[in-house]
């Protein structure tokens, strides 16, 4: 069977661009796993602290700060585009998707990477749940973040991308302690740090549940899609 590592190794690529790159973590998985990589380009909104941090120094590594919908970049400009975990952060998906297809050379790949919310078990559904309410308080906020897509949701997003080909891989490990101390703290500073963002009743209530959920259902990561599309060098 088919590893989302085998596939990565399989590819070459010369120029590439991570798309709402946040902090820069799976820009610089790609760097690793690909068979070959020349250099990279991550755009976000958003600048983040991390652009600058050690783990970039001396690596053909850049950042920009730009919109996903009108990426600055010419037609055909990558050998590889890459959006990872921030589709269901777009306010219009399709207009990035097309954007990212856009900027991709003909015969370059495409690379989509995003959790779903369907088919979890209960410790995963704890990650969806938690994702969820995080979306909301973002929107309390006027910060476009949905819930997380179904997988059925996700695959009609890439069929409007116009390219075919594609090949889908379900990315989960359930080999990890759903009830890790050291995880479950990371997890209740982040709903403190969430919860500092609101001051809505029902939010605040739901915080409460959630952190009962990590303490007797526990948490582990939900299942990733990875699904890699090829344009057609027509
Ligand atoms: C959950 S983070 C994912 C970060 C990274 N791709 C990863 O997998 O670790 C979502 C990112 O989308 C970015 N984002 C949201 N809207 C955007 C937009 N219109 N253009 C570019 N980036 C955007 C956010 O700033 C945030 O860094």
């Amino acid at each position: 069977m088919k590893t989302v590592d085998a596939m990565l190794n399989a590819i070459h690529a010369e120029t590439l661009l991570d798309v709402a790159t946040g902090r820069g973590d799976f820009l610089l998985s790609l760097q690793q796993q690909l068979g070959s990589f020349g250099s990279g380009i991550g755009i976000d909104n958003k600048p983040s602290d991390e652009w600058k941090s050690d783990k970039f120094t001396d690596l053909p590594i850049t950042f920009m700060q730009m919109d996903a919908s009108q990426l600055e970049f010419e037609d055909a400009s990558f050998d590889l585009v890459s959006i990872s975990n921030s589709l269901h952060h777009m306010p219009d998906p399709c207009k990035t998707l097309a954007e990212m297809v856009r900027v991709l050379k003909p015969g370059g790949y495409f690379i989509l990477y995003e959790m779903y919310t369907d088919n979890q078990t209960p410790e995963q559904q704890t990650h969806t749940l938690l994702h969820q309410w995080w979306g909301k308080v973002d929107s309390t906020s006027g910060i476009c973040h949905r819930s997380p897509y179904t997988r059925d949701e996700l695959i009609k997003l890439i069929e409007c991308s116009t390219l075919d080909n594609w090949q889908l891989l379900d990315d989960l490990d359930l080999s990890g302690d759903a009830f890790d101390p050291e995880m479950l703290n990371i997890l209740n500073k982040n709903i403190d740090n969430y919860l500092a963002k609101t001051k809505e009743a029902d939010l605040i209530n739901e915080a409460v549940s959630l952190r009962q959920r990590l303490q007797t259902i526990g948490f582990q990561s939900a299942t990733e899609l990875f699904a890699l599309g090829e344009k057609r060098s027509s």
